[in-house]
């Protein structure tokens, strides 16, 4: 038992100080020469300084924790359990080494803050990996993130962004869909490098609607593939419209994991009217504050709802209309029998903003290369990444 306690302290030491030059086999060579037969084995001096100084990181997290106590009036209990979370997970990390830790496999994210160092990549992948396995049993039913996207100059950057937002979270399965007849190659190779849960479709707008004049029901074939893909492929989870020019706090996904059926909470805008959100009084829904009411049932905006998979598979018929500006009315009302007094309010009874509805300065197409004068260099490749 001894042995082990000390292994124990090892690891802990281990990930505080991954940027020395101790390496990993090292490690797992005092542990029995289970792994790398080459590695250097620990010295008498060096297992001693490693009790030391795993020792004193031991008590640095009792007293960072302790000082949280005291000034924030945490209470024992939690800070004790908070305690053995951060030793146990520490230890945890290294325990659960994959056995295969040469290859970079698609990482996990988990949604929690690693600490910030230098780790090469393949300490990276090993210390995902074996959060996912520490974790599996806790994994959240699935988050679908549809994502209606269309080609322009700003396409990449936008999903860039958001791409980074939804690595955050944890068991996230993001629906892009274009708006065209061809998959745009530079979004395909984004979304393989994010290492999410994806699924690349294409859904044109009919004909009929590209011909309209003024505004035209943008998305909305787009949202309908979605939906389609859920209707054929979920069984469980929460699906959201997430457009890919809005800004969404990460606060947000753990909040629409509580929808039951369908749920709401407040978007900030960046128009005159700075907010759509349902109104609240006394705990009660009264109404909604949205800068365009116009008659609609639920005058809301498309990043202010989500509804889970259960319930619109309780509702063969549900679809977003063809008709700007009533799409997220129209989707709502599909979802009969459905009322504003059944509506789950999110985000603290709403009262707090963790989606904006940000919009993109739109920018003219950029110009082709002139091919004589740089035919032979790096604005080749670079130009190829641009849409
Ligand atoms: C490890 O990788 C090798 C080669 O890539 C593969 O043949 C083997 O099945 C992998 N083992 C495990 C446990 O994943
Ligand atoms: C991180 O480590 C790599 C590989 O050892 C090195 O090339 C790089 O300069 C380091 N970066 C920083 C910010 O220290
Ligand atoms: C369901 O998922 C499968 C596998 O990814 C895919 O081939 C199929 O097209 C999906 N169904 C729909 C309706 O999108
Ligand atoms: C769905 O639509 C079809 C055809 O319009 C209709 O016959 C059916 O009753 C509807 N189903 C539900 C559950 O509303
Ligand atoms: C929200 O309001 C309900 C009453 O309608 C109350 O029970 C609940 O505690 C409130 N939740 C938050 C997070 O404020």
């Amino acid at each position: 038992m001894g042995v082990v306690a000390l292994i124990g302290l090892f690891v802990v030491f281990y990930q505080y100080h991954l940027s020395t030059s101790v390496r990993f086999d090292q490690i797992a060579d005092f542990n029995g020469g289970a792994s790398a037969e080459d590695g250097p084995v620990l010295s008498q001096e060096e297992v001693e300084r490693y009790v030391r100084t795993s020792k004193l990181t031991e008590e640095m997290i009792k007293s960072a924790v302790r000082r949280v106590q005291e000034t924030n009036g945490l209470s024992p209990d939690v800070a004790s359990t908070l305690i053995q979370q951060l030793m146990n997970h520490l230890r945890r990390n290294v325990f659960e080494l994959p056995e295969n830790n040469s290859k970079i496999t698609r990482p996990v994210f988990t949604g929690r803050f690693e600490p910030s160092r230098n780790a090469t990549s393949s300490q990276r992948s090993q210390e995902s990996s074996s959060s996912s396995v520490s974790l599996s049993e806790r994994t959240p039913e699935p988050l679908y993130i549809i994502t209606p996207t269309y080609r322009r100059p700003e396409q990449i950057p936008e999903l860039t962004r958001m791409s980074h937002t939804l690595m955050l979270v944890k068991n996230v399965h993001w629906l892009v869909i274009e708006d065209a007849a061809v998959a745009t190659k530079q979004v395909t190779r984004l979304l393989e490098r994010t290492g999410l849960k994806f699924e690349h479709l294409t859904a044109p707008m009919p004909e009929k609607y590209k011909q309209k004049k003024g505004a035209k029901p943008r998305g909305v074939s787009n949202r309908n593939r979605g939906l389609q893909w859920i209707r054929a492929n979920a069984t469980d989870g929460v699906f959201y419209f997430a457009d890919d020019d809005n800004t969404y706090d990460i606060a947000l996904f753990d909040e629409i994991r509580k929808t039951k059926r369908v749920s709401m909470f407040p978007v900030g805008l960046c128009t005159k009217f700075g907010l759509s959100s349902p109104i609240i009084k006394n705990e009660k829904f009264v109404g909604f504050y949205d800068g365009w009411i116009a008659g609609r049932k639920f005058p809301v905006d498309m990043a202010g709802f989500a509804v889970s998979v259960k319930f619109l598979l309780q509702r063969p018929n549900a679809s977003m209309p063809f008709k700007a500006g009533y799409e997220e009315d129209g989707f709502l009302k599909s979802l009969a029998p459905f009322e504003p007094k059944e509506i789950e309010f999110l985000a603290d009874n709403c009262t707090r903003v963790l989606a904006w509805h940000t919009q993109t300065k739109k920018n003219e197409p950029s110009a082709p290369l002139d091919m004589k004068l740089y035919g032979e260099t790096n604005l080749i490749k670079l130009k190829q990444q641009i849409v």
